[in-house]
């Protein structure tokens, strides 16, 4: 079978991931490389490491190799734009990580523009592809459980739990208006409206930022590892983005909803959990546990669904590769919505994966949310 040859722009913690599902895939083939200039030695070490044959210095180049058909963003939010919008006028398929941009204004041009070059472009929103989370949209539209209430639930993580924890991700240049709700809130939105087939339509936000400043380290985090960082290892510097943010929301005519971001929490490494009420029935879901789905039941006792594709909807069943008991997670969600954008790439199937059309929708979702706090009032999408 043919495979599509890709180009891979950023090396961190997500590239690599993108490299190692879309070799699951069968239907891809990395050729090429890139990181930021000045990691271009550790860019090579690591395109060795996972035997990738080209290796770029600058994005620009790699955007030039005629023989790259398709081109995946894993670089900072503040880059996603530029690159894509490159990407396409060179002619390639984009695989562009979220936010799509960080202005609405560039979602309409990327779009606009996507669709006069007739290529594929997609933003990875992988978590809708847990095949529980696909399970709970099937349940949903087969009304099982019977008519929405109400739609709970947080995304949080605790990895900014310390005032010496410092990424680019505190710093608006880089990550946009909002830290949490674009970061992980996204995903969390996304999910929402995709397995409830509704549109969020009023949002009423509070934000709080617990560290007004964080001690950025002044060299890799690595070389202070077990030891405290003494006043001339770091600077201060001032943080505008939230730590935390807690959401009121409308969704569809009638569904009331919360949702909760927060990254220092402790404890909480990556949990995206939601709790979807409805007249007949309830389902919770714990990405920190994500094979189980929680049943909930008023007139008989409650249930426990592992993931098995024989005991599922047969459409989310199409979202596991093993017999159940064999737990599947988050490598193995990037491996089925990668399946699915490749698919689209190859055979112009019209598979189903998020799209810049999505990627605007959350834009526009957290734009919502910003104005919200800064205004003090709920504020209508
Ligand atoms: N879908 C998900 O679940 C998920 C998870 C994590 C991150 N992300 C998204 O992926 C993106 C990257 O996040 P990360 O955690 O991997 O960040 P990271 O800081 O770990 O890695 C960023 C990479 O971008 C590279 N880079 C920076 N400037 C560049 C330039 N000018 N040209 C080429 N490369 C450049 C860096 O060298 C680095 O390799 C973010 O937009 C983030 O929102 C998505």
């Amino acid at each position: 079978m043919r495979r599509v040859k890709v180009g891979v722009i950023g090396l961190g913690f997500i590239g690599p991931v993108h490299i190692e599902a879309l070799r699951r895939t069968g239907l891809a083939e990395v050729v090429a490389v890139c990181a930021a200039k000045s990691e271009y030695e550790s860019a090579k070490k690591k395109a060795a490491e996972m035997g990738v044959p080209k290796v770029y210095e600058d994005y620009t180049q790699l955007l030039a190799d005629p023989e790259i058909e398709s081109v995946h963003i894993c670089t900072p939010n503040n880059l996603h734009y530029q690159i894509a919008k490159e990407a396409l006028l060179g002619g390639k398929h984009v695989v562009c990580e979220k936010p799509l941009a960080l202005e609405l204004e560039q979602c309409d041009e990327l779009i606009a523009l996507s669709k006069k070059m007739g290529k594929v472009c997609a933003v990875n929103f992988n978590m809708r592809a847990y095949p529980v989370v696909q399970q709970v949209k099937s349940m949903i539209a087969n009304g099982d459980l019977g008519e929405i209430f109400s739609v709970n639930g947080s995304y949080t993580q605790d990895w900014m739990l310390l005032d010496t924890d410092y990424s680019w991700r505190v710093d608006p240049k880089f990550t946009g208006d909002t830290r949490t709700v674009a970061d992980i809130g996204s995903h969390w939105f996304d999910m929402m409206e995709y397995i409830c087939g509704m549109r969020v339509n009023a949002v009423c936000a509070d934000f709080a930022t617990f560290y007004k400043v964080r001690k950025r380290p002044l060299k890799p985090v690595e070389t202070y590892s077990g030891k405290l960082l003494e006043p001339g290892d770091y600077e201060e510097i001032p943080i505008k983005t939230e730590d935390y943010s807690s959401i009121l929301f409308h969704m569809g005519e009638k569904v009331h909803g919360t949702c909760t971001t927060c990254q220092t929490m402790a404890g909480r490494k990556n949990r995206l959990y939601f709790e979807i009420a409805g007249s007949k029935a309830m389902v919770a879901w714990d990405s920190e546990e994500c094979e189980k789905l929680w049943i909930g039941h008023r007139d008989r006792p409650n249930e426990s669904l592992i993931n098995d594709a024989s005991l599922m909807y047969r459409e989310a069943g199409a979202y596991t590769s093993y017999p159940g008991g064999h737990a599947e997670g988050f490598p193995d969600s990037m491996k089925h919505h990668m399946m699915r954008i490749y698919d689209d790439i190859l055979n112009a199937s019209g598979a189903s994966h998020a799209t810049f059309e999505d990627g605007k929708r959350e834009l526009e979702i957290c734009s919502a949310v910003y104005q919200s706090v800064i205004g003090q009032k709920w504020v209508e999408l």
